[in-house]
């Protein structure tokens, strides 16, 4: 093992704990032999055998006996380094590294493949809930249409106790963290490049087309006010931090960005850490994959499942594994010619005419609003806060909308803008 956190805690823990189980499920133990951590002295959630830990990772990338790595410390490098070298000296790894995987992963599940090895990487996205074997196997009969979900524990958790207990966002943010759900650095989690290296992967194997992060359009929960939870509530809607990917005619349209999700829908249901992934197959219909999406024991899970899967390869001498490599076919496109409806919460001046010069401006970028409310921000101040639902529009004609909003005196600022995810 590379990293004996909150994962790899896990991870090591079930190993000693069930270690029989896993022996008979293999065929031969699964052992830990060696565990690399950056610091030998600090205190462990598991008990490792005397001689087991290590502060030298050669110690487990050296070790002619070791047959699987399991490389669970994060981020781009030197996970990237070790998993290349324990591929170069003829170990399978496992990995819960959605970052790297996201980024380099068809290279280097190229480069093990062309040596006879495999990466499985089931604990990189959604956590306990299986979603890499039923995207590489199960659905595969199917053309993808869209993938949409929930996928990132810690903002789910965030968006979660702000909307339903009032907590505040670094209140919640230290609980997430507490709990173990957050990355290292959580800005991962609340600027949604967690989500966007979980979409790059599952579209990837989804579209059977290379999706990487950069290709995702990306917004964060960072921007959130306690007032959109409450106007939301209102118009019937609550708020989630929405990983989507659709099949157009044109190509394969991806983001990450908060939405309203109809109070009514599954996807609004899905509260603190659970995760949902809906995937809709043109043979399936619309599966729903739901289930805890971060944490110590429902990512180690995903791990050994993975680990037991190589482990039983490897005690069969068997190298018949089905490789997969993405084709290049469909591409992937902005979202100028996407369509939402929006919700939109405007500072704007309190008085005769602001509505009409609004809605006028709306109406000549082809923008038509569904609804409408208006709150005085301060009495006698002569301000107010709008806040306009419009029916689907094309994100452009929308964009622009906003730019000659913007411009407008009646208009102080934009303060809001989502999409709602339907
Ligand atoms: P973590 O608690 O921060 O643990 C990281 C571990 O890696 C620590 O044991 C650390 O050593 C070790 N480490 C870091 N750099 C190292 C280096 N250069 N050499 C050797 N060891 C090193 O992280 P985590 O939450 O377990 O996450 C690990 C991976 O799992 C990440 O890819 C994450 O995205 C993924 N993941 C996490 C969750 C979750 O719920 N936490 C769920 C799914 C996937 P020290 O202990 O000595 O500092
Ligand atoms: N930080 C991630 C999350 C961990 O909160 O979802 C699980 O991948």
């Amino acid at each position: 093992m590379i990293g004996v956190g909150t994962v790899g805690g896990g991870v090591a823990a079930a190993l000693l704990r069930r270690h029989d189980y896993f022996a008979k499920q293999v065929g031969v133990p699964l052992t830990v032999r060696r565990a690399a951590v950056r610091d030998i002295k600090k205190p462990r959630s598991v008990t490792l055998p005397e001689g087991v830990l290590t502060d030298n990772v050669d110690d487990v990338l050296d070790d002619p006996e070791i047959d699987i790595v399991v490389e669970v410390i994060g981020g781009e490098e030197p996970a990237g380094a070790f998993i290349k070298r324990a591929i170069a000296s003829g170990k399978h790894v496992v990995t819960a590294n959605k970052e790297l995987i996201a980024k380099h992963g068809t290279e280097l599940l190229a480069d093990a493949h062309g040596r006879g090895l495999d990466i499985m990487f089931e604990a990189s996205v959604g956590g306990g809930i299986p979603l890499i074997a039923p995207l590489r196997r199960d659905l595969l009969a199917n053309e993808v249409q869209s993938i949409v979900a929930i996928i990132n524990g810690t903002s789910n958790y965030m968006l979660t106790r702000m909307a339903q207990e009032g907590a505040g966002y670094h209140e919640a943010l230290k609980e997430a963290q507490d709990l173990g759900y957050a990355e290292a650095d959580p800005s991962s989690d609340v600027e949604g490049y967690d989500a966007a290296y979980k979409l790059a992967i599952m579209a990837t194997l989804g579209f059977q087309t290379r999706v990487t992060p950069d290709l995702v359009y990306r917004a964060g929960i960072t921007t959130l006010d306690p007032r959109d939870f409450a106007y939301a509530d209102e118009l019937g809607y609550v708020i989630k931090l929405i990983a989507s990917a659709h099949r157009t005619p044109d190509g394969i349209i991806t983001r990450v960005t908060p939405a309203l999700v109809p109070q009514a829908a599954p996807l609004a249901k899905v509260d603190g850490v659970y995760n949902a992934v809906q995937v809709e197959g043109d043979l399936t219909g619309t599966v729903m994959f739901h289930g805890a999406g971060a944490g110590a024991d429902p990512t180690t899970s995903a791990v050994i499942a993975d680990l037991i899967d190589l482990a039983h390869s490897v005690a069969t001498g068997s190298r018949e594994r089905k490789y997969w490599q993405p084709g290049q076919g469909v591409p992937v496109v902005g979202l100028d010619n996407h369509e939402d409806r929006y919700y939109l919460r405007l500072h704007v001046r309190d008085a005769p005419g602001v509505l009409a010069k609004i809605a006028h401006v709306l109406g000549d970028h082809d923008v038509s609003i569904a609804a409408v409310m208006q709150r005085e921000t301060t009495a006698g101040e002569g301000t107010a806060e709008l806040v306009i639902m419009t029916h689907t529009t094309r994100r452009n004609a929308y964009d622009d909308a906003l730019q000659t909003l913007r411009e407008l005196d009646v208009v102080f600022e934009i303060q809001q803008s989502l999409p709602v995810e339907e």
